[in-house]
């Protein structure tokens, strides 16, 4: 068991996924990431007003992917502490790998798997992309598990756990930035234009509704609270530390 009592294995929720749609559907989008109320499902026009007030598939996509990035800084502000001379904190990589265990892994690329991807091979685009993709996801899961294991203790790694941790962090880093790069200017892009408004509304609700079912009211938002914490721990919450200084030539 983990630190947070969550077992090491992913709970795949693929075949309740599958279930809903995957190949048999007409694609999906991904639902309220903040929450927000759903709009229209099921027979008939959706209501263009509720439809507004929802996340289409690919901003709510786009905002997981947001999280996810957060997380890639955490690793990288370890992976830089490391390389000081500074001790890794156990709780620090754990509790980032879990958010990525937890929301990324399985819930973000469930729905990827489930409902992006069969859709683009079924119209037959971005089979090596999707390829690519699916292995890349299975990689990650593995470096998840690495730093898990690694870091189920407390306090400051010991030294060779610590070089194994930032080792995979480092690895994940490298491949998520250009994967999920890849998937929002091209994949995501795809896959809207294969689905209609009323598929948009309509999966993007399930989707909502998936979400709540896994994580209940506010999951995105109890996601990100968990970035915060450990962004703060780190010192690295606050957002105007990373202005450059003026560079402009003062006027005279
Ligand atoms: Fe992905
Ligand atoms: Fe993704």
């Amino acid at each position: 068991m983990t630190r947070s009592g969550h077992a090491p294995d992913r709970p795949s929720r693929r075949a309740v996924l599958l279930t809903a749609g995957g190949l048999s559907a007409a694609g999906g989008g991904f639902g309220a990431g903040f929450g927000v109320a759903h709009a229209a499902s099921g027979a008939g026009d959706p209501d263009p007003a509720a439809v507004l007030r929802v996340p289409t598939p690919g901003e709510d996509l786009m905002t997981e992917h947001g999280l996810l990035i957060r997380v890639l800084l955490i690793y990288r502000d370890l992976m830089a502490g490391q390389a000081a001379g500074q001790p890794v904190q156990a709780g620090h990589a754990h509790d980032a790998a879990l958010i990525i265990h937890d929301y990324i892994e399985a819930f973000h690329e469930e729905l990827e798997e489930a409902y992006v991807f069969p859709r683009l091979i079924q119209a037959g685009q971005l089979r090596p992309t999707v390829s690519t993709l699916l292995l890349q996801h299975a990689r990650g899961r593995e470096l998840t598990q690495l730093i898990l294991a690694e870091s189920g203790g407390t306090g400051s790694l010991p030294a060779a756990a610590a070089d194994q941790v930032t080792s995979a962090m480092a690895a994940f880093v490298r491949m998520y930035e250009p994967h999920e790069a890849r998937e929002d200017t091209v994949v995501y892009p795809a896959y809207r234009a294969l689905l209609t408004p009323a598929e948009i509304a309509d999966l993007s609700a399930r989707f909502a509704d998936l979400q709540t079912e896994q994580f209940g009211g506010g999951g995105f938002t109890t996601m990100l609270g968990r970035v915060a914490a450990i962004e703060q721990a780190l010192g690295i919450y606050d957002l105007a530390q990373f202005t450059p200084p003026n560079i402009t030539p003062p006027l005279t």
